[in-house]
C-alpha cells in the first residue's frame, strides 16, 4: 500500500464507490479490531475539510470499536473481494474471525489505524462528529417504517463524520 495524494479521490465515482462497490469500515488496534461492510455513506467536504460520513447501527460489533477509537479506516476493493464483503456484511465479528474466514490481511497504517492489504483504496480517517438519529427528526416518516420497523423502540443509525487524513492506493 502506498500513500497517495488526496486529489486521487477526484478520479473516483463516489456514488458507485460506496453504493455499488461497498466498503469495509474498520476500527481498533492491530491486535484487536473489527470490520463490517457498509454501503451507506458518502465522501465530500464539510467545515472545509475532506470528509467521509458513515452510518453505523449501535448493535453492530464494529460500533463498539468505532466508539472506543479516535480513528477508523474505510477500505475499497476490486470485484474479486465481493464474497469477502458479503461475509463481513452478514456475519458478526462477535462470532467469527473475519480475516480468517475471508483471507483478508490486516495491516497497521502509519497512524496506528487498521486496514487491509488487499484493498485497492484505503482512507485513513479521524472522527470529527457523531450524532444519533432520532425518530422525531424524520421528515419522511415512511423511512422509519421501511428501515426501522424490525426494531421497535430500538436504535436508529449513528452517523459519524470523519476527516480523511490520508489516502492509500495500490502500487
Ligand atoms: C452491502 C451491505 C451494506 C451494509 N451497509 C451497512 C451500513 O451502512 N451500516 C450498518 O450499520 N450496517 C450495514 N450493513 C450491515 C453490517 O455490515 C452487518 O450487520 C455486519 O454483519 C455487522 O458486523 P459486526 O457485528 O461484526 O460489526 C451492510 C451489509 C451489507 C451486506
Amino acid at each position: 500500500m502506498n500513500k497517495v495524494d488526496l486529489a486521487c479521490l477526484a478520479k473516483e465515482d463516489a456514488f458507485k464507490l460506496i453504493g455499488g462497490d461497498w466498503m469495509l469500515v474498520c476500527a481498533g488496534k492491530k491486535d484487536r479490531f473489527n470490520m463490517m461492510t457498509a454501503s451507506w455513506g458518502g465522501i465530500g467536504w464539510l467545515w472545509n475539510r475532506p470528509v467521509a460520513f458513515v452510518f453505523i447501527r449501535p448493535e453492530r460489533y464494529t460500533h463498539e470499536f468505532v466508539e472506543a477509537e479516535e480513528r477508523l479506516s474505510l477500505s475499497f476493493f476490486t470485484e474479486e473481494w465481493r464474497e469477502a464483503l458479503k461475509f463481513c456484511g452478514s456475519k458478526s465479528g462477535r462470532d467469527f474471525d473475519k480475516c480468517k474466514e475471508t483471507g483478508l490481511s490486516a495491516v497497521e497504517l502509519e497512524s496506528g489505524a487498521v486496514a487491509f492489504g488487499e484493498a485497492r483504496l484505503t482512507l485513513d480517517c479521524r472522527k470529527l462528529f457523531k450524532a444519533s438519529m432520532d425518530k422525531a427528526s424524520f421528515i419522511d416518516r415512511d423511512i422509519l417504517a421501511k428501515w426501522y420497523s424490525d426494531n421497535p423502540g430500538g436504535s436508529l443509525h449513528d452517523v459519524y463524520v470523519v476527516e480523511i487524513e490520508s489516502v492509500y492506493g495500490v502500487k
